[in-house]
């Protein structure tokens, strides 16, 4: 490594350069220049993260240098909220999007949550207003609702149970052995694509609503037929919220703890995860010697987090990016959220 100057004492910044490097992001193609720059940032957390007793979840959409540079757990919904709920630090900087930091917050009231990137949203969270539920809840007396964790904290305080895509079907399964049926929101595609699976009849069994994921709405499943040609013993993964076309071309279907577990349990000569790029940086890092395949994009909203901002969080704690919700609206919504932990658990 080449002397440079920095405030950083130059022995530190290069074990810290070479840490970097070995926990996976050098195989990702990192140039000396980039793994510097993290780690004079990654030093700085590490040091703020000890003097404000933070802990850092991080999603695995997340960039590389967030995930190998910064992070405590690193997982899906379901890992990073049950992550959350246990932990014993004082704040909790979440890397992710607001309805993970949200929900993060909702299971630990006490706790300070900040959200290092102000514009990390999400547009299935988006997609539907806890008035819509009252509306559809009005137009369906009686029938649960059931929410995907993609959802503001006010939706969830309007629902009865709260899946996310590591245990929807079996939550769902419980709930149909005492329900004629469910309303399912806001994810269409992820819906259809249980309707399917459960073999329910869509507008009387299950009822949807019309939200999409700009992220798993723009794969095209023709393709999959020409991968498959192009790379013979190809596996494709895809996640639960691409479309019906797409599950049905594909390999595997489900959420990216369970994507993750698939490649780790099997030996195909070559793997295909269609989903968001960051699932597939972390499965190079993971598994170097797999082979994968890219069909991925990039969710502007997950990629909003860097490490400048994450350094910045920690050291001046601002208000304007601490979460922030009404204790009654928190109550609600975490009766939906402890009820998918008791279904998906028991
Ligand atoms: P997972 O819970 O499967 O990680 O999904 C979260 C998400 O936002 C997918 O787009
Ligand atoms: Fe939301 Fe889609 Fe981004 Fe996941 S990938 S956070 S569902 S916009």
């Amino acid at each position: 490594m080449k002397a440079r100057a920095s405030a950083v004492p130059a022995k530190a910044l290069a074990e810290e350069v070479d840490r970097l490097s070995a926990a996976g992001l050098g195989a990702l193609g990192y140039g000396e220049a980039e793994l510097e720059r993290c780690a004079e940032l990654t030093l700085r957390i590490h040091r703020l993260k000890a003097e404000r007793h933070a802990v850092i979840p991080a999603h695995v959409y997340q960039r590389a240098e967030v995930l190998k540079g910064v992070a405590d757990h690193t997982g899906d919904s379901y890992k990073l909220a049950k992550d959350c709920l246990g932990t014993r630090a004082k704040r909790i900087v979440f890397c992710g999007v607001r309805f993970m930091a949200e929900t993060a917050k909702i299971l630990n009231p006490g706790k300070e949550v900040y959200l290092p990137a102000l514009d990390s949203g999400c547009s299935l969270a988006d997609a539907i207003t806890a008035a819509d539920v009252r509306r559809l809840k009005a137009r369906h007396p009686g029938l649960p609702v059931v929410s995907y964790i993609n959802t503001t904290a006010e939706v969830k305080a309007e629902s009865d149970v709260i899946v996310t895509s590591a245990n929807a079907p079996r939550i769902l399964r419980r709930l149909y052995e005492t329900h004629r049926a469910l309303i399912f929101l806001p994810d269409e595609w992820m819906g259809r694509n249980l309707a399917r699976e459960l073999g329910k009849r869509i507008g009387s069994e299950l009822i949807l609503w019309r939200g999409k994921c700009i992220v798993h709405e723009s794969f095209d499943a023709s393709s999959v037929a020409i991968y498959r040609r192009m790379y013979p013993g190809l596996n494709i993964l895809a996640h639960a919220e691409c479309s019906p076309a797409m599950v049905k071309a594909v390999d595997f279907t489900g959420g990216t703890g369970d994507m993750m577990r698939y490649v780790e349990r099997t030996s195909a000569s070559a793997y295909m995860l269609v989903t968001e790029c960051g699932l597939g940086d972390l499965a190079r890092t993971r598994f170097p010697r797999k082979t994968f395949v890219p069909m991925c994009r990039l969710c502007p909203y997950m990629k909003a987090t860097d490490l400048a901002r994450i350094a910045d969080v920690l050291e001046r704690l601002p208000a304007s990016h601490r979460v922030e919700l009404d204790r009654g609206l928190m109550d609600r919504a975490r009766r939906s959220l402890e009820r998918m932990f008791e279904l998906a658990e028991a």
